[in-house]
């Protein structure tokens, strides 16, 4: 098997990080394997907000704790998104698992590949980040609470620009935990037509 598949096959989301933060050379790589992704007609307008400030990250997790604690669970709501209302209840919800680095992915209002550039840009990261034996996961809750005056005005003081919209988030650091094994996948069909 070639590198790329082998990084695809290993790749997993790390959900216990140590508090060591990553070396700049590596954040600078992971973040230019983002910028290099592709993008709808080559827009380009994805925006990566990474912090790595230990006090800032503290106050985004405490405003977003709040802000779920503050919702009612509904029926047929998304489950993950029932799980961190419920966390966020329980108190101390920490929903980029306490990583050292929290990189966030925008994207222009009303662009219709808003979130596809962001995903491929936010893949392309998570690869990056395997291949340098460091831990990452997806982290979507400040996507969900995009449209939350609170988190909205902090992630624009944080940089967020005037008709941005958050799309998806990444947790980077070294994993706290054991190697995982590749998940074996049992849906995501393919239709062969030759
Ligand atoms: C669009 C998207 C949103 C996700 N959101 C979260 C999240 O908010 N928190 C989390 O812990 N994992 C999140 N994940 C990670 C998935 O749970 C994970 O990829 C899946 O369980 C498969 O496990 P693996 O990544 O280890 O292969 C997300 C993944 C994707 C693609």
């Amino acid at each position: 098997m070639n590198t790329i598949l082998e990084i695809i096959e290993k790749r997993r989301s790390i959900r216990k990080y140590q508090p060591t933060q990553i070396k700049d050379e590596e954040l600078a790589a992971i973040l230019e394997a983002g910028r290099s992704a592709p993008s709808g007609g080559n827009n380009q307008t994805s925006h990566f907000i990474v912090i790595q400030n230990a006090s800032i990250l503290q106050e985004l997790k405490r405003l977003v704790s709040l802000e779920f604690e503050k919702m009612e669970l509904k029926e047929g709501m998304y489950k993950s998104l029932q799980t961190s209302i419920k966390a966020a209840k329980k108190g101390g919800y920490d929903f980029f698992y306490n990583a050292p680095t929290l990189v966030i992915a925008a994207n222009r209002k009303n662009y219709g590949n808003a979130i596809a550039d962001c995903a491929c840009a936010l893949e392309n990261m998570m690869l990056a980040a395997s291949s340098l034996n460091i831990g990452s996961c997806w982290i979507n809750q400040l996507h969900w609470l995009d449209d939350n005056e609170v988190i909205h005005k902090y992630m624009t003081e944080l940089g967020l620009g005037d008709g941005e919209t958050i799309c998806g988030g990444l947790s980077l650091g070294y994993s706290a935990i054991n190697e995982l094994l590749p998940l074996h996948r049992t849906g995501n069909h393919i239709t062969y037509i030759k």
